[in-house]
């Protein structure tokens, strides 16, 4: 499933509406990167190149010229080459973009320092995001020096540098409708592929198994990549936030703890789930879920249009507190344990952050040193956990190497919100039920 692409014309139409008389924005693609000799990573766009462009090829750069006469859309990229195209794979090419890509002018990338010093010149403002890449603000600052030369000669460089994710992060961070149909099908892919841990999970498998199980789900439904490397952790391994190894033997008792995520046409889809990797809670595993539950189903109950963005978390804090104090894993009294943070011993992590094109998305979290207030279309994640280190000695053994995170996502709506990755069940009973639907029948 791909957004449609009537989406990127409207985004850069919205974009150069913001944009001040006069100016001009700047947009490089991702550098690739080596991951080891000869071998590169795989590549992915930069998110915010992509959002304006949908264009995934590497060494290009957009422009874009609010009012331009010859076109305000345009784009430097690789040029055709069958030699190359050979060994690397298809380029679309400066005589094919208009067409294929709707840009109204396109340029070989080999010819950017010719050219846009000449875009550049005259304009009151450059809009860029400075301070990503050196590399890239290097060559910006090149262009904008060979204009210098030229000033006896009547040429005038842009006097202001402005920071273009000012503009673009917040449009990010509020989603269309299409977007959110994207994002909805990325949910339930990962939705689906915990399901399909939960049923193949056995004890003496390795915890990279499982995360064979999340991939062929992933890859399968038409997502190459995850949208961060998925974590699965058995046992202690569950009290390391972000555990990747991936490599320790599942045992009977563990919890399993899997913090994973396909990517789907860009967008980042991110799930947690816990479970008994022999499909029964312990009671004291059943304990300690039970309460991240309810603190997520509290936390759940804040997200909606004018509510701010710090409620989840608040509400979440607090019966967690509320149950620690009971459970007697933290002594006192509720507002002192909240006002001295003693619960970061247990809880160490937010419970949430914005989600989209990033997993940790863009888009601010403050407004003028006040927590933002939540507004329909912005995508975030709910996720409370409790982790008992396994060496921790101020707490009775039992509960000791005890790690849960439960994670959903969900789109702020005008009265509450939608839960994209409710396909995946997680109480206790649906999570026991589901896992002995699929236990072998030697197993029962
Ligand atoms: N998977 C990264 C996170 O939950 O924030
Ligand atoms: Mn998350
Ligand atoms: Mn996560």
């Amino acid at each position: 499933m791909k957004l449609d692409a009537s989406e990127y014309p409207l985004r850069r139409q919205h974009l150069m509406d913001m944009m001040s008389p006069n100016s001009l924005a700047i947009v490089p693609a991702a550098p690739s990167t080596v991951r080891n000799r000869d071998v590169e990573h795989p590549y992915r766009q930069d998110s915010d190149f992509y959002y304006l462009t949908g264009f995934d090829e590497e060494q290009a750069v957009l422009v874009l010229i609010p009012g331009r006469e010859h076109g305000q859309y345009v784009l430097f990229c690789q040029e055709k080459n069958p030699d190359m195209e050979i060994w690397t794979g298809r380029r679309v090419g400066p005589d094919a973009a208009p067409d294929v890509l709707g840009v109204d002018d396109a340029f070989p990338i080999n010819d950017i320092d010719d050219i846009l010093p000449g875009l550049l010149e005259g304009k009151d403002k450059v809009y860029a995001n400075l301070g990503i890449s050196p590399d890239f603000d290097q060559r910006l600052m090149g262009w904008v020096n060979h204009i210098k030369t030229q000033v006896r000669n009547g040429a005038t460089p842009p006097r202001e540098f402005s920071a273009l994710d000012h503009l673009l992060h917040e449009m990010r961070l509020i989603k269309s409708e299409a977007e959110i149909a994207v994002m909805r099908k990325a949910a339930q892919i990962s939705a689906a592929a915990h399901c399909r841990a939960m049923e193949h999970v056995q004890p003496g498998q390795f915890e990279y198994q499982l995360e064979a199980e999340l991939m062929h789900t992933f890859i399968a439904a038409g997502s190459r990549w995850p949208a961060y490397p998925s974590i699965v952790g058995a046992g202690d391994n569950a009290c390391i936030l972000h555990y990747t190894r991936n490599d320790d033997e599942i045992r009977d008792g563990d919890l399993i703890l899997i913090d994973a995520g396909c990517e789907l046409d860009y967008y980042a889809s991110d799930i947690t789930r816990t479970f008994p990797a022999n499909g029964k809670f312990s009671n004291e595993q059943a304990a300690l879920y039970q309460l991240v539950l309810d603190a997520q189903f509290a936390a759940i109950a804040t997200v909606k249009a004018g509510n701010h963005w710090q409620q989840p978390h608040d509400a979440a804090v607090r019966v967690l507190v509320e149950g620690l104090l009971e459970l007697g894993l933290l002594q006192g009294d509720v507002e002192e344990c909240i006002s001295d943070a003693t619960y970061r011993r247990f809880y160490m992590h937010k419970t949430g952050h914005w989600l989209g094109m990033d997993v940790h998305d863009v888009g601010e979290y403050r407004v003028d040193g006040e927590p933002r207030m939540l507004e329909p279309g912005m995508v975030m994640t709910v996720e409370p956990g409790l982790y008992v280190a396994p060496d921790d000695e101020t707490v009775e053994a039992r509960w000791r190497g005890i790690g849960i995170r439960i994670e959903d996502d969900v789109v702020v709506t005008e009265t509450g919100c939608e839960i994209l990755t409710g396909d995946v069940p997680k109480t206790v009973e649906d999570i026991e039920a589901l896992m002995a639907k699929n236990a072998s029948p030697s197993a029962n």
